[in-house]
């Protein structure tokens, strides 16, 4: 395993191990409102500064962009680690047993490695680029599904910026009609290493963060995903909008999308 890579798991499974540590505990936790719909707790918080932490011991110069403190160490530094501390706050918070931690590494910025740790599973998904990717080091692919009608799709509801909520529920309705089914589990790092595994045939959702996506993104590609923005592009990383699935199935939910998001909103 590449040596960043072994950092960024160590620094996963840490951060994972003192979430659960918390689960049992939820209502003593301290909560924050960010925004509407958006909260964040002490344990996000934690888990993010056991991660920085970690990144810091063993690599002092790296540059960091994590959601809860931003951007911190050195801006000249070739590398720097994207970090969600905890994808799937809403269900943490709800003790419903859908969460992550996401931690990207990007080298002279282009992503390199990712790690998405499901603590509640004991999974770990990773991937180098041009290695593969895995789940507890085993080896995982896409999905075969060729079409629609034989596909479970995973998607992320709006929930806190609605001015595109139209478009998406005009690619959710025609989803909805056209597939075998449709899940919003609620953290959209494990629904890209979802698409990464075929558990799930694709995935796509309007507004993410980097750090929402980053790690899930590399690792679905590495599993033989094609991931863009809705317009086919490479922008997903700074327009948050992204679509990820398996290159056969791919192509039909390009259509769809480009069938029913005007092009305005999507890039
Ligand atoms: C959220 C999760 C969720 C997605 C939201 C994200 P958070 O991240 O990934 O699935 O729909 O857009 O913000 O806030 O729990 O880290
Ligand atoms: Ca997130
Ligand atoms: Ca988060």
């Amino acid at each position: 395993m590449h040596p960043l890579l072994n950092v960024a798991t160590i620094a996963a499974r840490s951060a994972g191990n003192q979430i659960m540590q918390h689960l049992e505990n939820i209502e003593r936790l301290n909560i924050e409102q960010k925004g509407m719909n958006d909260f964040v707790s002490e344990v996000d918080k934690e888990a993010e500064q056991i991660i920085i932490q970690t990144i810091q011991k063993y690599y002092p110069d790296h540059a960091i962009m994590a959601e809860e403190s931003g951007v911190s160490g050195s801006k000249k530094s070739d590398f720097e680690w994207i970090i969600d501390p905890l994808d799937g706050t809403t269900n943490f918070l709800h003790k419903y047993p859908q969460f992550s931690v996401s931690i990207a590494i990007k080298e002279k910025g282009k992503l390199m490695h990712g790690v998405v740790y499901d603590p509640i599973r004991d999974e770990m998904f990773s991937a180098t680029r041009g290695d593969g990717a895995r789940l507890n080091n085993y080896r995982i692919r896409v999905s075969e599904q060729k079409t629609l009608e034989h596909a479970l799709l995973g998607t992320g509801f709006p929930y806190h910026d609605f001015s595109y909520i139209d478009s998406y529920m005009s690619s959710l309705k025609s989803f909805m009609q056209s597939t075998a089914g449709i899940r919003r589990a609620g953290s959209a790092a494990l629904d890209l290493a979802y698409v990464a595994c075929g558990r799930i045939d694709g995935f796509w959702e309007f507004n993410l963060k980097p750090w929402d996506i980053a790690a899930g993104a590399l690792i679905a590609q590495e599993a033989g995903a094609f991931a863009t923005d809705f317009k086919g592009g490479n922008n997903y990383l700074l327009s948050g909008n992204i679509l990820v699935a398996n290159p056969k199935l791919y192509k039909h939910m390009v259509q769809t999308i480009t069938k029913t998001i005007p092009e305005e909103l999507r890039n």
